[in-house]
């Protein structure tokens, strides 16, 4: 009778091995997630690489695009009728930013993110009529942004 206290001890060793090699393999997992590149959202830009250089000829235009397009609806320090966009090139990958301007419907229904923040904003954004280099200008112009921040 005596010997049956440490075998239950020493059968329930497995059971926590195990449950230590699992939370191991979750903690990798998450690990490896972090570590991914951020997402690229739904539309026409599945890849772009960015100069290190910001070009201040599409700054200008992106600017200009900006105030006419978007300055209703957005800030960059401040929440307004859409997220603050400070910091928006280090949250996003390049090409979500592009999608969500060029693809803004589909993203903010079928991306995971853009979905999020129509949850937290509720108030769709507006699908606008611009060019692929229009909304390329945008990206540079949020770039100097950025940049200027220090972000
Ligand atoms: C009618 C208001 C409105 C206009 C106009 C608008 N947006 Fe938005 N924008 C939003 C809202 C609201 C969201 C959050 C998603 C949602 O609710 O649809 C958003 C989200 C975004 C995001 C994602 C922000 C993040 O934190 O990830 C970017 C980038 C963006 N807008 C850029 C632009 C650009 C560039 C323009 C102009 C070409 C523009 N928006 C015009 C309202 C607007």
């Amino acid at each position: 009778m005596q010997m049956k206290l440490p075998l239950g001890h020493a059968r329930s060793w497995p059971l926590l091995a195990l449950v230590a090699v699992l939370a191991l393999l979750v903690a990798a997992a998450f690990a490896q997630q972090a570590s991914a590149e951020l997402p690229k959202g739904i539309g026409p830009i599945q890849e772009l690489t960015l100069p290190a250089e910001i070009d201040p000829v599409l700054v200008a235009e992106g600017e200009a695009t900006f105030t006419t397009y978007c300055s209703a609806c957005h800030k960059f320090e401040e929440r307004y009728v859409g997220p603050a966009l400070a910091g928006v090139t280090v949250r996003r990958a390049p090409e979500w930013i592009m999608n969500m301007i060029l693809n803004t419907n589909e993203m903010i229904f079928n991306d995971d993110t853009a979905y999020d923040l129509l949850a937290e904003y509720m108030t769709p954004m507006s699908e606008l009529p611009l060019t692929e280099e229009q909304v390329r200008a945008v990206l540079e112009y949020f770039r100097q942004v950025d940049h200027d921040l220090g972000l």
